[in-house]
């Protein structure tokens, strides 16, 4: 399918195909660990706390580049959109970081320990996902059409090339 904006002005598209396959990534990566391996428990906490803070970054960017001109285009033109306003309210991303750091000390635990803390880590990155991936498209499906409503081609163009250079990753 073709792309519905421009590449210029689409500002989530490129970011989230990074954060859609760190999603993917983990999801595979879950599946092979051995919860009663800790050098396997180690391994797959520290890529996930790096994963987490990429999507910590992510929101950032978003927030300042993205987020805070539009809430402030919308309300030179006194309009209230919710979407705008809670995007980055409700996440997880604080509670999974914190429980990424509860395991760094379960680690060196004994098996049952690993074992009790990986039901909890799968519990909640399925609880994390179900909510991440519907929150990108709602970014997609509702936010970029009123960027793309309400900034200028060339407003909108600069807002774009600020986030892609700061996914750096990308
Ligand atoms: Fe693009 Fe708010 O995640």
């Amino acid at each position: 399918m073709a792309p519905k904006y421009p590449y210029e002005l689409d500002v989530f598209t490129v970011p989230h195909s990074r954060m859609k396959a760190l999603v993917q990534q983990y999801c595979e990566m879950l599946t092979l660990t051995n919860f009663s391996s800790a050098c396997e428990v180690m391994q797959l906490l520290k890529q996930l706390g790096t994963t987490f803070n990429e999507f910590k970054e992510h929101e950032t960017i978003e927030n300042k580049y993205i987020m805070q001109k539009l809430q402030h285009k919308l309300q030179q033109l006194s309009i209230t959109n919710n979407v705008v306003c809670n995007c980055h309210k409700d996440y997880k991303l604080s509670q999974m970081l914190q429980l990424l750091e509860d395991g760094l000390s379960k680690c060196s635990k004994t098996d049952q320990d690993r074992l009790n803390y990986g039901l909890k880590l799968r519990m909640a990155l399925d609880d994390f996902t179900k909510d991440f991936i519907p929150h990108m498209q709602e970014e997609e499906e509702i936010l970029q059409p009123l960027l793309v409503e309400h900034f200028t081609y060339e407003e909108l163009k600069e807002i774009q090339t600020q986030v892609i250079d700061h996914h750096t990753h990308l």
